[in-house]
């Protein structure tokens, strides 16, 4: 049985549906069964990660666990609720954020990110880690704007990242869970990192570019000043996570993003392009 921890959400939700393609056996843990809307054949179960007495009935008989977690969600209660269930494998969807090999992780969703790397090792399961820098679904941010008009207004908009198409993820995902793909040395996925990058590296002003095509109407780019920016946004969402967000964004600037070729090893096909994520996301640009 393969335990998908955020399967609600982008990720796990597409991870749910890839491995119930594959034929295998699949349990989706949701705070709400009834919203789920998980495909047939999945085994959706209420627990909460907050909750511990509602996680042993989510972690029997799991082989291998996917875990997207929000972020700083405490992951403590589901390790130790794995570790007594016996799970033996499990595979985190990490950030490209963090720094490899650093005594001090440079930034709070770095450090984050780390630090559930680590208690997941510590905790003895055979792991491996995916970690993702720049997902294509950050452009769904665009959506509101675009409702307006035709221009995106954005602070570094020349800043290059290698988007990752939400379905590559999950076909990874699903390879390293279920022991597909080629591992880096062919010997199995345990104990492994892998940097999942996109097809190209491309600015945000070339995304925007990019999905103008795809949705049929010319879209303009307007670079706006980070500062007012930042500070408009701490009033709604965490102040730390955004200024760690914004220098993430702010070292991408004026050089390319690194596009390597995890996703093909590990799916048996190229990372998917910017433009394919964008066709499949019309609709949600109201196209
Ligand atoms: N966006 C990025 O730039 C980026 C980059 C690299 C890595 N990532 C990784 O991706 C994660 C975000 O993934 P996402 O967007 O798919 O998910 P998300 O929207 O951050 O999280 C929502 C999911 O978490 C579940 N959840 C929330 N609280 C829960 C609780 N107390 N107990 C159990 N489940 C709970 C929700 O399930 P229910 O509501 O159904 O209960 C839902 O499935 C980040 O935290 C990060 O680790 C993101």
């Amino acid at each position: 049985m393969y335990l998908v921890v955020g399967a609600t959400a982008h990720f796990g939700r597409q991870t749910v549906e890839e491995l119930v393609r594959s034929g295998a056996p699949v349990r989706a843990l949701t705070r709400a069964p009834e919203r789920a809307g998980l495909p047939e054949g999945v085994e959706v179960v209420q627990g909460d990660l907050t909750k511990p007495e509602t996680l042993p009935a989510v972690v029997d008989g799991v082989e291998a666990a996917f875990l997207v977690l929000q972020y700083g969600m405490d992951a403590g209660h589901l390790l130790t609720a794995m570790r007594r269930a016996g799970v033996r494998r499990v595979v985190f969807l990490s950030s490209g954020a963090v720094v490899a090999g650093a005594e001090r992780q440079p930034d709070v969703i770095a450090r984050y990110h780390r630090d559930v790397e680590r208690a997941i090792e510590e905790a003895g399961f055979e792991w491996t880690f995916l970690r993702l820098l720049f997902p294509a679904i950050n452009s769904l941010t665009f959506a509101m704007q675009l409702q307006g008009g035709d221009v995106i207004r954005a602070p570094y908009t020349e800043a290059a990242f290698s988007a990752v198409h939400e379905r590559d993820v999950a076909e990874a995902a699903a390879a390293v869970l279920t022991g597909g793909g080629d591992g880096d040395g062919g010997d199995g996925h345990a104990g492994r990192v892998y940097d999942l990058t996109g097809a190209e590296s491309l600015t945000q002003a070339e995304q925007v570019r990019i999905l103008g095509e795809a949705l049929g109407r010319p879209l303009a780019v307007e670079d706006l000043a980070p500062e007012p920016v930042l500070e408009q946004m701490s009033q709604f969402m965490d102040a730390e996570f955004l200024a760690a967000l914004f220098g993430l964004m702010a070292a991408a600037v004026g050089k390319p993003a690194p596009v390597n070729d995890t996703v093909q090893r590990l799916t048996g096909h190229p990372a998917r392009t910017y433009a394919q994520w964008a066709a499949d996301h019309r609709a949600d640009f109201g196209a």
